[in-house]
């Protein structure tokens, strides 16, 4: 009895030691990630690279896709990850030994989806941007083409975008919009980026977005598409560099398909415009100089070509009545800008005289009425004798 509560008492913290150790000991033995670490917690990068650097084998998958578990020590220390101790096993939860957990994915698309959730652990306000875009909605569809967070980030060797530039973005995009990035890329927009590595303009993300890609197809895309143009063509100190008129959006407003489409906007938001945009007539992925002997509008037959597409009747002198971006000028168009002053000077004139004609008389009536009889006879009699 004695023996027992002895036992009890002072035997079992000590039994309880032995045990923790033992258990402790069978994971660095059993594991041999652990055992390079050294620490027992988590298996250290170094201990999952000790094969990684070196795996030259690529994974089958059940499709025949190759997988490459390749992963460059160097890239990886590089990377945004690695320099933010963000390590191997942070991502890859369920690896801590080999052999690995078996990965049920048949494609590398498939693997690709399966880690989604990962990434929206640590950057949820991108994943929830992306769920919401064309992409995002694409990929919901089971579209097997449609980007996963990897396809346009490598997690291993991903640096901080600031360090990316506007010309890498576009090639990101490019992966899978090729033909429209080879448009682009002879561009007065995409040659600039492109060749000369020029920041002004615009790349793929500034005009569609980059998580929140939108539909380009709605009216909602088509009706504030002439802001996303504005922006900058409106800015001074870009325009300035280049010399191009910061006047284009005011006298588009100005302009009778400006104004419907401003109108339409506020009265009827979401409602498809017919009247032209700053791409009906300039072009998307191909807009060039309007110097440009082919295709620029400064030329009389090309902007010709831009208007028949939807006045099909439109002949030669059909934009010679439009201002284009013009305000009414004497040396460019001396017709409608006479007209135009005749106007501001005739219709103050008419008017102010009007007002002129119309008060005096009232004024004379009212005298006339109270003025003495005596009086208004002599005076009626003086300007008789007058005229
Ligand atoms: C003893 C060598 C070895 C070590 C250590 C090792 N791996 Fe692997 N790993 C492999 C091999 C071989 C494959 C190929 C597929 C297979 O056989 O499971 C692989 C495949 C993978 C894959 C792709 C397949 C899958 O299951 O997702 C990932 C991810 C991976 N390893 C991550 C890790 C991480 C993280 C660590 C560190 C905790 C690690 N590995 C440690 C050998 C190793
Ligand atoms: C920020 C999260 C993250 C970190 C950190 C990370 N991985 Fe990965 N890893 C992923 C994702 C996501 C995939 C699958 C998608 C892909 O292939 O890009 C992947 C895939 C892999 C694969 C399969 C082959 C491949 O490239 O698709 C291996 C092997 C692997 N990782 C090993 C490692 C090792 C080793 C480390 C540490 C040195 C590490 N990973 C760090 C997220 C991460
Ligand atoms: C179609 C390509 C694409 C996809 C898909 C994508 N990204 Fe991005 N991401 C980019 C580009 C390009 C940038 C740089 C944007 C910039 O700075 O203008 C970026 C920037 C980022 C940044 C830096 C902060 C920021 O918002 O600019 C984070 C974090 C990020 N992405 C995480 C993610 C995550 C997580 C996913 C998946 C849910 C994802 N991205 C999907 C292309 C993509
Ligand atoms: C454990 C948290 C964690 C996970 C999981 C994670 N990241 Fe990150 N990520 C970070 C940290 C920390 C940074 C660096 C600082 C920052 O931008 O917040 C970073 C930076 C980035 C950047 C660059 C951001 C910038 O401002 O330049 C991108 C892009 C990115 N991660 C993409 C991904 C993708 C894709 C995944 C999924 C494979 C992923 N991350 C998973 C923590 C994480
Ligand atoms: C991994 C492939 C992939 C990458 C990378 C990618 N996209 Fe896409 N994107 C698609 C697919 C697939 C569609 C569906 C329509 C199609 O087949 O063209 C799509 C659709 C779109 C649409 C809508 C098209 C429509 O007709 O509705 C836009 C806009 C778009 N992508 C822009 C971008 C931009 C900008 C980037 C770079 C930041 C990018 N994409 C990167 C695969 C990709
Ligand atoms: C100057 C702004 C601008 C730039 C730069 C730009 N886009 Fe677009 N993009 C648009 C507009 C506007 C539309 C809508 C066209 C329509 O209504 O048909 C569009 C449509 C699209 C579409 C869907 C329709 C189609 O033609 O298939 C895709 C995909 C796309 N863009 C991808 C890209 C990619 C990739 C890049 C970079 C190489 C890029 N865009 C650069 C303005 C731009
Ligand atoms: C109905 C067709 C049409 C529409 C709509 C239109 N433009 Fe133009 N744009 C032209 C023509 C034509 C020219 C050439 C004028 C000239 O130099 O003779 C031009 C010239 C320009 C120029 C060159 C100016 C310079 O200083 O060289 C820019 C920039 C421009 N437009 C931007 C825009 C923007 C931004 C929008 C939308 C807010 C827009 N355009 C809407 C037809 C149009
Ligand atoms: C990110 C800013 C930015 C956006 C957005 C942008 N542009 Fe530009 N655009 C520029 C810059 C900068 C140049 C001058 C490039 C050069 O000459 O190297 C330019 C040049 C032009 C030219 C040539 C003017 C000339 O010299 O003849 C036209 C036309 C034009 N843009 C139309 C558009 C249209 C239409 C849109 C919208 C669909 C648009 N731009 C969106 C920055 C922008
Ligand atoms: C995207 C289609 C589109 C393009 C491109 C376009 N227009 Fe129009 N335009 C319209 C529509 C729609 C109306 C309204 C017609 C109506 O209500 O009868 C209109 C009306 C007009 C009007 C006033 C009404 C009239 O018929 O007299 C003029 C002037 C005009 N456009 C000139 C031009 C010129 C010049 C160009 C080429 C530089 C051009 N438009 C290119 C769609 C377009």
């Amino acid at each position: 009895m004695k023996e027992n509560k002895f036992l009890n008492v002072r035997f079992l913290p000590l039994l309880l030691l032995v045990m923790v150790v033992l258990i402790a000991a069978s994971f660095w033995f059993v594991s041999p990630v652990a055992a390079q670490d050294g620490t027992g917690d988590e298996p250290s990068n170094a201990a999952c690279l000790s094969c990684h650097a070196e795996a030259s084998t690529p994974m089958e998958l059940p499709n025949g896709e190759l997988l490459s578990i390749q992963i460059s020590v160097d890239n990886f220390g590089k990377s945004v990850h690695g320099r933010n101790e963000v390590s191997c096993v942070t991502c890859h939860v369920d690896i801590s030994g080999f052999p690995h957990p078996e990965n049920d994915a048949a494609t590398i698309h498939e693997y690709k989806v399966g880690y989604l959730d990962t990434c929206a652990e640590c950057h949820e306000e991108q994943a929830s941007q992306t769920q919401d875009s064309i992409h995002g909605m694409l990929l919901a569809e089971g579209n097997t083409n449609a980007p996963t967070c990897m396809d346009c980030h490598n997690p291993h060797t991903q640096p901080f975008v600031d360090e990316v530039s506007k010309a890498t973005f576009a090639q990101v995009c490019a992966q899978c919009h090729n033909g429209i990035y080879e448009e682009y890329s002879n561009t007065v927009h995409g040659s600039a980026l492109i060749n000369e590595g020029n920041q002004d303009v615009p790349g793929c993300v500034d005009c569609h977005g980059v998580h929140s890609i939108a539909d380009p197809t709605t009216a909602e895309f088509r009706n504030s598409s002439i802001y996303m143009c504005a922006n900058c063509h409106t800015d001074e100190s870009i325009m300035g560099k280049y010399g191009i008129s910061t006047d284009v959006l005011d006298t588009y407003v100005a302009d009778f398909h400006g104004t419907t489409v401003t109108i339409f906007e506020e009265t009827e938001p979401g409602q498809l415009t017919n009247k032209a945009v700053c791409y009906d007539c300039h072009g998307i992925h191909d807009i060039l100089s309007v110097n440009d002997p082919n295709k620029g509008l400064a030329v009389k037959e090309n902007m010709l070509a831009a208007c028949q597409k939807c006045h099909p009747d439109a002949t030669t002198n059909f934009p010679d009545s439009w201002l284009s971006h013009y305000r009414p000028d004497r040396e460019k168009f001396p017709l409608v800008y006479y007209v135009d002053l005749f106007y501001k000077i005739l219709i103050p004139t008419v008017l102010g005289g009007m007002a002129i004609f119309v008060l005096s008389d009232v004024y004379f009536r009212l005298r006339k009425r109270f003025q003495k009889p005596a009086a208004e006879s002599v005076s009626e009699s003086k300007d008789v004798e007058k005229e």
